[in-house]
């Protein structure tokens, strides 16, 4: 089991369980977490999963790809250049403890 972080604009804060496989958008909606909506189930095509790495996390999370970085530019508000779509990031072992910031402007979807 690997242990995500996150943490609300206003600082509250969510520690959830995460299977290695799956992403760490699957995993905010299975326990809930307020501003992951997932809109499309993960197809990279709505931006309802945005999330901010966190600084620490930067290195240790792989890269996003080419069509990730595209939907970021066009779907999400208040990017900044540790945002990520959470669909995309794929939960391993390693990543316990990721700390994952939900964005101040909450999606629409
Ligand atoms: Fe739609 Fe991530 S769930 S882009």
């Amino acid at each position: 089991m690997t242990r995500i972080l996150f943490i609300q604009p206003d600082g509250s804060e969510q520690t959830v369980d995460a299977d290695p496989g799956q992403s760490v958008m699957q995993a905010a909606i299975g326990a809930m977490v307020p501003g992951i909506v997932a809109d499309c189930g993960g197809a990279c095509t709505c931006a309802t999963c945005h999330g901010y790495v966190d600084e620490a996390w930067v290195g240790r999370v792989p890269p996003p790809g080419s069509d990730e970085t595209e939907m970021i530019d066009a779907g999400c508000f208040d990017v900044q250049a540790t945002s990520r779509l959470t669909c995309q990031i794929r939960v391993t072992a390693e990543m316990d403890g990721l700390v994952i910031r939900l964005p101040p402007t909450p999606p629409s979807a």
